[in-house]
């Protein structure tokens, strides 16, 4: 299985609404999915400047789906959910 992406976006925009809070989710991993996850921090993913997402702090999993109003429990729940929920 390929590994779960997980960016966080660290642009300004999403830095200020709490970003910073997500960059320790891998030290919070729970122990089934580590290994699984490959997590990044990513300059502006130029996705505070749509209005119509939901609004920052955003996280972008496996290229394709954007979490608006990012937290590190929606994070890790929904990493777990990819994972297939067996965590
Ligand atoms: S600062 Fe996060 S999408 Fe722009």
């Amino acid at each position: 299985m390929d590994k779960i992406k997980v960016e966080i976006c660290c642009g300004t925009a999403c830095y200020l609404l709490g970003a910073a809070s997500l960059m320790s989710i891998e030290d919070e991993l729970p122990a089934e999915v580590r290994g699984k996850v490959e997590v990044e921090a990513r300059t502006c993913l130029e996705l505070c400047e749509k209005e119509n997402l939901g609004g920052a702090p955003y996280v972008r999993f496996n290229d394709t789906e954007i979490m608006a109003q990012a937290t590190p429990e929606k994070v890790l729940e929904r990493i777990v959910e990819l994972a297939g929920g067996d965590a």
